[in-house]
């Protein structure tokens, strides 16, 4: 079993340490020239990547930096990598390139690479050979060390290459800069132990750990404390929270604790396992009343061979049986999906069991992709479907979900939700918000109304958006 221990108070005092040593040294460098060390962060991925991303931000503004606007300002840059899916890993190779010429016109710029690509062998290598104009390169399991290794890198000039192959301790207490001021992502586990046989996760993110729900708790009573009004919770799989933990806790359990916290208005999860949905969590989720009204549960496929081959241990029918479980105890949910359209074998009777479940499922919103080959997983070695039958196979999927979405979105139309007020629109008349069940509204407002929870009638909308007016 796994213990999930905390990184130790002395460790943490060290990094403290080093973060004080690069301030020293940034500070230097703004007596010298007159101006601040800027950084920029670019995340590929996952909300866990954003999350880490956030931490990461944290501790380069305790070293001294400064936020730039744009990558080019920037005197620290940082790719925060991903490595689900190809395209992904080709476009952090292809900016590579480009800051290989940004390193000519600033000779103080710095080059670091970290997250799910660098945990790679391949990877690494290519990275030693072809650019080796990367100054820094950690992996998932040590950002907290981001100020040693700038520190190193200083002293010695060289680069630095520091991954590890498994998870070390969980650390607390990392500062963080969050991207909004009222909502906010708070880890409950790391790694996932599912190997789903096209997924590269579990092998870049390592096996399944969880945070003492003590330290959840605390962490979101502060985020309350600080304004924040919605917290998302996130995990790999949230359904195994809690197992190997010394304490005995079920994610249910938690949600319910967390329910509990004032101040807290909404709270989100994300990603759960079908297969491991249990009863006592769609009780927890009707039952308590800040637990918002949605929950994200990626299908993968329709078809049960399908399935059976990417390892998702249930069938489609299992998966439907779910659906109708949790729509029966909280008729109002909205159910969201993710789908892999060109998944090895997948034929067009395939493609419309997938058809099939969507329009049974009937899917409030889905993330959709081309299944993309990932060395060392089981799925790289199946026979793979050509690039042009995967393409046919995700446009028959595309128009069969997007009518489903778009006459849910219509059934809200004359409606008033409750709107949490979340960002400016690009255009900048317009506030971009959610309702409970996620759902995406845009509407006329100004900024004072951010982190307000509004009324909104919804007037019209589109399939990805829904356009409302407050009344
Ligand atoms: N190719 C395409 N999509 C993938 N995902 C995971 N691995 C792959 C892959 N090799 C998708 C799954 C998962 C989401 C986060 O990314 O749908 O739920
Ligand atoms: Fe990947 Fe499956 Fe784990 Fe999700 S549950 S991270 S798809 S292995």
């Amino acid at each position: 079993m796994v213990r999930n221990e905390k990184m130790s108070s002395a460790e943490l005092e060290r990094q403290r340490g080093f973060m004080n040593k690069v301030r020293e040294i940034n500070e230097e460098f703004y007596n010298k020239k007159g101006r601040r060390k800027k950084m920029h962060i670019t995340t590929f991925g996952c909300q866990m990547n954003a999350h880490d991303s956030e931490k990461l931000h944290g501790m380069l503004i305790k070293m001294g930096y400064e936020p730039a606007e744009d990558e080019k300002d920037a005197d620290f840059v940082i790719y925060n990598t991903c490595c689900v899916r190809e395209n992904a890993e080709n476009k952090v190779y292809g900016n590579l390139g480009y800051l290989k010429h940004q390193k000519k016109r600033n000779p103080y710029l710095k080059i670091a690479l970290c997250g799910c690509m660098m945990q790679q062998e391949t990877v690494l290598q290519t990275i030693k050979e072809k650019y080796r104009h990367v100054d820094i390169v950690f992996g998932t399991f040590n950002i907290y060390k981001l100020a040693e290794l700038i520190y190193i890198n200083h002293e010695t000039n060289a680069p630095v290459f520091d991954i590890w192959k498994e998870h070390g301790e969980i650390v607390e207490d990392l500062p963080s800069v969050r991207h909004f001021k009222y909502k906010a992502s708070v880890n409950i586990m790391f790694g996932c132990n599912n190997f789903c046989s096209y997924c590269i996760v579990p092998y870049v993110r390592g096996r399944e750990r969880s945070r003492c729900s003590e330290d959840i708790l605390d962490e979101i009573k502060a985020l309350a404390k600080d304004g924040v009004k919605e917290v998302m919770l996130l995990g790999q799989n949230v359904n195994s929270y809690g197992k190997g933990l010394d304490e005995n806790i079920t994610f249910a359990q938690l949600l319910r604790k967390v329910n509990e916290i004032e101040g807290i208005e909404r709270i989100r999860f994300m990603t759960s396992h079908p297969k491991d949905l249990s009863d006592e969590l769609i009780y927890a989720i009707r039952d308590c009343k800040k637990v918002c009204n949605h929950i994200h549960l990626p299908v993968q496929a329709g078809n049960n061979e399908i399935l059976m081959n990417m390892n998702r241990k249930y069938t489609k029918e299992q998966y439907l049986a779910l659906v109708d479980k949790i729509r029966a105890e909280i008729p109002d949910i909205a159910v969201t999906t993710d789908i892999i359209v060109g998944f090895p074998g997948e034929d067009d009777a395939c493609v419309d069991d997938t058809i099939d479940v969507i329009n049974k499922a009937r899917f409030n919103g889905a993330f959709t992709f081309i299944y993309s080959k990932r060395t060392g997983t089981p799925a790289a070695s199946m026979e793979q479907v050509s690039e042009q039958d995967a393409k046919r196979n995700f446009n028959r999927v595309l128009d069969a979900l997007n009518p489903v979405i778009l006459q849910l979105n219509k059934e809200k139309v004359g409606k008033v939700y409750k709107v949490l007020a979340e960002d400016v629109s690009s255009d900048a008349e317009f506030i971009t918000g959610r309702l409970e069940d996620n759902s995406l509204v845009h509407f006329r407002g100004d900024e004072s109304m951010l982190g307000e929870m509004l009324d909104i009638k919804i007037t019209d909308c589109k399939t990805f958006y829904l356009i409302g007016e407050r009344i």
